[in-house]
């Protein structure tokens, strides 16, 4: 599979290495990072495989609907929209809006990536593949109207596991809404992984000595990414992809009263 692919979050991480490895596979890339000084050096290291770098904030709803709105004029088909840009914070931090940051930029921006560029995602039948965690097997639900105000704070099993929870389920419920547009939605968790993310104060204490010495570089998980575009899984929507294996979702991520419900309030938060 190669085409044009979208790819958020590219400064850094998981993200600069997927981007390489897409590169090295022949697609084209349309980076999408909020500082295009930073972004620069990877669109010059990848230059002959850059098709164009864009500003986007994604804790910024108008910021991000600038940026669909440019893609999109540009653009006419996309094969490939990678929902990779991600926080893992530590204290407690709320966006412009007034929205909690992880889900924010973990769970709202991806939304509305996808319904800002579903034209020419349609137009290719294309392929949304967000990042997703396996930390979300590691809570016991999903509380949906805590999403925008957590009460529990906590580094990594607090806000952050719940944004990729609810990123699973909105993205299912994405898989439901586009399935007669021919897009196809896809997750995937690239496993533990050395980065900012994994290293800083977004990690627990006492998890810090554990990621430093036995999380997987950057590649590694990159490479599950671009494994999960592979042939083999066909065009079904909806897939998780865990370790190269389709797994199961938890219940109340394939639940669609749970998804519109969810969906409903990215529509509110975000007017799209
Ligand atoms: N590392 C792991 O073990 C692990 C495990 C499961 C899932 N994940 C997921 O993998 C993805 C990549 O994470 P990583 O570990 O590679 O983290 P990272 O090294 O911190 O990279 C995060 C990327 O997201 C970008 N980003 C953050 N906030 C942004 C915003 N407001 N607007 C635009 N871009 C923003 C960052 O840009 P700046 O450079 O501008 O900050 C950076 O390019 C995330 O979705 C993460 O949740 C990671």
């Amino acid at each position: 599979m190669s085409g044009l692919a979208v790819v958020t979050g590219t400064t850094r991480g998981i993200g600069a290495a997927v981007a390489r490895q897409l590169a090295t596979g022949g697609w084209q890339l349309v980076l999408v990072n909020r500082d295009l000084s930073r972004a620069q050096a990877l669109a010059d290291e990848l230059r002959g495989s850059v098709a164009a770098s864009v500003c986007a904030d994604l804790a910024d709803h108008r910021s991000i609907d600038s940026a669909t709105r440019e893609i999109a004029a540009r653009f006419e088909t996309i094969d490939l929209l990678l929902n990779n840009a991600g926080v893992q914070l530590g204290p407690r931090r709320n966006s412009l809006q007034g929205i909690e940051m992880h889900f924010e930029v973990n769970t709202l921006a991806p939304y509305q990536l996808v319904r800002g560029l579903s034209g020419p995602l349609a137009a290719a039948q294309g392929t949304v593949l967000t990042v997703g965690s396996r930390g979300m097997f590691h809570t016991r639900e999903l509380k949906v109207d805590e999403l925008r105000s957590p009460t529990d704070n906590r580094p990594l099993f607090g806000p952050y596991t719940q944004s990729k929870f609810a990123v699973a389920t909105v993205m299912g419920g994405l898989a439901r809404a586009y399935a007669d547009r021919g897009i196809v939605f896809r997750l995937c968790c690239p496993g533990p992984t050395k980065t900012r993310g994994t290293t800083g104060e977004g990690m627990p204490w006492f998890l810090r000595p554990v990621s430093a010495i036995a999380f997987k570089p950057a590649a590694k998980a990159a490479a599950k990414l671009v494994d999960a575009l592979d042939p083999r899984f066909g065009r079904e929507s909806g897939l998780y992809i865990q370790d190269r294996k389709v797994r199961p979702l938890p219940p109340q991520a394939v639940d669609p009263a749970v998804q519109r419900h969810l969906l409903g309030m990215c529509r509110e938060l975000t007017g799209v």
